[in-house]
């Protein structure tokens, strides 16, 4: 059988065995030119880089400068969460066909006692341009090495270029003795009395109005209050905000930024106090300031929830509805389409949602879920599966059924 087999092979003609032999190879150059053809999106697909490997920024954020698009986030390795390697940075021009340039910002590899020292955590990077200063700021949420998540600070890095290098400035809590607005010392006083409710089971009703009046905030206010899942956020007047998990993860802090990003003023306000929000994204649309979250599960997925501000120091209403309205059984929506927002990207007429779908068990191969958000009559954000759609038409206001 064998025998005939090789015999058949040698009988065919040169040019038939030698595309025989070649068409592994033709078929893995036509599946890679699927992926990064034109200008489709395909949520959850692998996405190569310019050199064929899938893009590692996970957590993500993308910056515009100078005519291009600067994607940052989390290089992930295959096996741990932890930081082997510190914040990508990948270059386009059109969103679709990216160029890895750097690890912007590296993890320390020589000193085990720095912050950032290899095997830390570093997750959902953020990187803006300071017009004052002409500098690039990255944020981002970080954990000290073998701490698991008890840390929860906020790290600040900054850099001449949008790719890097990032000098790593500092970390640490946040806005450390200082109340947030509109609270007096009569609060500070009411919020001791209620510190016995930290003890409480949690979700009792008598817990919950602990939590919600600010024992945690009121906790953590000398050594400065918490920061994880984190979004920054620059406003049409330059100014920068900081949008953190807190409280245990119970509350959203929005805090103000310095004139230079680097630091905070010591103004913020919490937002859904007890709501255990996180993984914000921010956007203007109609007049409001709108935010998506998830609920805290880990690296499973959840339902989003919506919250919206006519100021983005508040107040801000909500939860107002799951944002994601249309899926199927494979990307459902009450999980988010199976992953947890990251970023929100104006492009053109439109505004591109961005997502992880996370991969825990082998973090790297995580998927990159972006899709348009659309609007409904009333100018709530509406964003719908698609298996693949088009980033020009998302430019041209294609997707959104209620344009402005
Ligand atoms: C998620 C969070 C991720 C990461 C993960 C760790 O809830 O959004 O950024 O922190 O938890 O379990």
């Amino acid at each position: 059988m064998k025998a005939v087999a090789v015999s058949v092979f040698h009988n065919l003609g040169r040019a038939v065995r030698a595309a025989l032999l070649l068409l592994p190879l033709i078929l893995a150059v036509l599946w890679c030119g699927r992926l990064t053809a034109g200008d489709i999106v395909r949520p959850g697909e692998l996405w190569p880089d310019e050199s064929g490997r899938h893009i590692n920024a996970h957590g993500g954020g993308i910056l515009a400068y100078g005519g291009r698009y600067y994607w940052y986030g989390e290089d992930k390795d295959a096996r741990t969460n932890a930081a082997l390697v510190g914040v990508s940075c990948y270059s386009s021009r059109n969103l679709k066909k990216w160029r890895r340039l750097s690890v912007a910002l590296s993890v320390d590899t020589t000193d085990a006692a720095s912050p950032i020292a290899r095997g830390c955590i570093i997750e959902r990077p953020k990187v803006i341009y300071c017009a004052g200063t002409g500098k690039f700021v990255m944020w981002f949420h970080l954990e000290l090495r073998d701490k698991g998540y008890r840390a929860a600070m906020a790290g600040v890095a900054v850099a001449d270029r949008p790719e890097g290098p990032f000098r790593f400035l500092r970390a640490s809590r946040v806005n450390a003795g200082r109340l947030p607005s509109g609270y007096t010392e009569e609060d500070v006083q009411m919020l001791d009395s209620l510190r016995y409710t930290m003890k409480l089971k949690w979700w009792t009703p008598e817990w919950r109005r602990g939590v919600e009046a600010g024992v945690y905030m009121r906790r953590d206010m000398d050594g400065g209050q918490m920061a994880r899942d984190m979004q920054l956020f620059v406003d049409s007047d330059g100014k920068a905000y900081h949008i953190y998990a807190s409280e245990e993860n119970l509350t959203i802090q929005i805090a103000e930024l310095t004139d230079d990003y680097t630091a905070h003023t010591g103004r913020y306000v919490r937002v859904a106090p007890g709501g255990q929000n996180e993984a914000t994204v921010l956007f203007r649309h109609g007049g409001y300031y709108w935010m998506i979250t998830s609920g805290c599960t880990g690296w499973a997925p959840n339902a989003a929830r919506l919250y919206r501000a006519r100021s983005i120091m508040g107040p801000w209403e909500g939860n107002l509805y799951n944002p994601c309205c249309e899926g199927n059984d494979r990307r459902p929506v009450e999980k988010t389409f199976l992953g947890q927002g990251t970023y929100a990207l104006p492009y053109g007429k439109g505004i591109i949602f961005m997502a992880d779908e996370w991969r825990p068990n082998h973090p790297s191969d995580g998927r990159y879920l972006w899709l348009p958000i659309s609007f409904d009559r009333d100018g709530g954000p509406q964003i719908k599966w698609r298996d693949s759609w088009s980033l020009k038409k998302l430019k041209a206001g294609k997707y959104n059924d209620y344009p402005e």
